[in-house]
C-alpha cells in the first residue's frame, strides 16, 4: 500500500519532536498504523535556525499556505500554536480533504465548534490528543476509556510551565522569574507565557477536557480563570509549613445548573497523590460514576512527550482512512448535533 503523506507545519519543539519519533520508531509505528507514514514537506518561519530534528528527505518551505496546498498529502499536522493564521490554515486543509492532527489548545477551544462543523461538512477527522497534557493521552481516556461512565468531576494539574515554576520556587527558593525564564529556554512555555503564568493556557484545555467528558460545546470564555503571577515565596513556604502544597488546578464539576469550570491556585494537602505531581509534569484526576477516581500522569509539555500524541493520532487517523468512513472509531471530531447545549 502506497505510503501515507504528511505535511507538517511548525518545524520548532513539538514540529522537531515528531520528525524524530516518526523516524525513530518507524518499523512499530507501520505496524501499528498499517501503512507507511512519510513526512513529506514541513513549513518553518526561518529555514536557517538549527533544529532539534534532520530535516534530510522533507521539502521545506517557509509558507504554511503552501503545504496545505499541496494536493499529494492526506494528513496535515498543525504545530505552529496561536489562533492565526492556524485557523485559517486547519479550515483549508479541510476544505482541501485533508484531514488534520493539532496540538493546538487555544485554536480547539476558541474555534473547536467551527473547525468540527468544518471536518463534519468535508467528511473529514480532527484530532487533538496533544493540544491537552503534553504526552498524557487523556482525550483517549475520557473519549475511549471511559465512554460507560458518567463523568462527575475532574481536576487536573495540567499547565507545565506554571506546576515547574511552583515547585522550583518550594524546593529551591527561586525567583518566580528566574524560574519562568529556564521554562521558556526548556520550550515548555508559551510564545506568550502569561497564557501560562495567568492559566489561560490551563483553560483553554480544561474547556477541551470538559467538553469531552460532559458533551457541552466548547465555551472557554465561561471559564473563571486565575495563574499564579499572584503566588509569593512566602505564599509556598506557608502552605509548605501547614502541611499543604499550592497548586494550579483545573476543574471541572457539575453543580445544580450546568457545569462549573474554574482555574485557580489550589491548596492541597501534602500527603495527596496530586499535591506529588512536581516540575513539568501533569496529571488529571478524574471520578467516573462506575470506575471512580482515576489519575492519569506524565509529562505535560516538552518535545517527545508532546510528540507521542502526535504520533497516536495520526496512526488514528491513518488506522481510520482504511476504515469505511461510516464506521470510523473513534470519530475523531466532535459531532456538532449530539451536543446537548447544558448552560454554564
Ligand atoms: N505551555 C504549555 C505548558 C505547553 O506549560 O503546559 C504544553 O501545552
Amino acid at each position: 500500500m502506497k505510503p501515507v503523506k504528511v505535511g507538517l507545519l511548525g518545524l520548532g519543539t513539538v514540529g522537531g519532536g515528531t520528525v524524530n519519533v516518526l523516524k525513530r520508531n518507524a518499523s512499530e509505528i507501520t505496524r501499528r498504523a498499517g501503512r507507511d507514514i512519510q513526512i513529506c514537506s514541513a513549513s518553518a518561519r526561518d529555514l536557517t535556525q538549527p533544529r532539534i530534528c534532520d530535516t534530510h528527505g522533507i521539502t521545506l518551505t517557509t509558507d504554511p499556505f503552501a503545504v496545505v496546498e499541496d494536493p499529494n498529502l492526506d494528513i496535515i499536522v498543525e504545530l505552529i500554536g496561536g489562533v492565526s493564521p492556524a485557523k485559517e490554515l486547519v479550515l483549508k486543509a479541510l476544505e482541501n480533504g485533508k484531514h488534520v492532527v493539532t496540538a493546538n489548545k487555544a485554536l480547539i477551544a476558541l474555534h473547536g465548534n467551527e473547525i468540527f462543523a468544518q471536518a463534519h461538512k468535508y467528511g473529514r477527522m480532527v484530532a487533538f490528543e496533544a493540544a491537552v497534557a503534553g504526552g498524557i493521552p487523556i482525550i483517549k481516556t475520557l473519549r475511549e476509556g471511559l465512554s460507560g461512565n458518567r463523568v462527575e468531576w475532574l481536576a487536573g494539574i495540567i499547565n507545565g510551565t506554571s506546576n515547574f515554576i511552583l515547585t522550583e520556587m518550594r524546593d529551591k527558593g527561586r525567583a518566580f522569574a528566574d524560574v519562568l525564564k529556564e521554562a521558556q529556554a526548556l520550550g515548555y512555555a508559551e510564545a506568550d507565557p502569561t497564557f501560562d503564568v495567568e492559566g489561560i493556557d490551563a483553560g483553554h484545555k480544561l474547556t477541551i477536557l470538559a467538553s469531552i467528558a460532559f458533551g457541552i460545546p466548547l465555551q472557554f470564555p465561561k471559564v473563571y480563570t486565575e495563574g499564579i503571577s499572584g503566588i509569593t515565596p512566602e505564599d509556598v513556604s506557608y502552605a509548605e509549613q501547614l502541611g499543604y502544597r499550592i497548586k494550579l488546578l483545573g476543574i471541572a464539576r457539575r453543580a445544580d445548573k450546568g457545569i462549573e469550570l474554574r482555574v485557580h491556585p489550589t491548596l492541597i494537602p501534602a500527603k495527596r497523590l496530586i499535591a506529588n505531581v512536581d516540575g513539568v509534569m501533569n496529571a488529571i484526576l478524574v471520578k467516573g460514576d462506575a470506575v471512580g477516581p482515576i489519575l492519569s500522569y506524565g509529562a505535560g509539555a516538552g518535545a517527545e512527550p508532546t510528540a507521542s500524541s502526535v504520533v497516536a493520532d495520526i496512526v488514528d487517523v491513518v488506522r481510520a482512512l482504511t476504515s469505511d468512513p461510516e464506521n470510523r472509531v473513534p470519530h475523531l471530531a466532535f459531532q456538532p448535533d449530539a451536543i446537548s447545549d447544558i448552560p454554564v
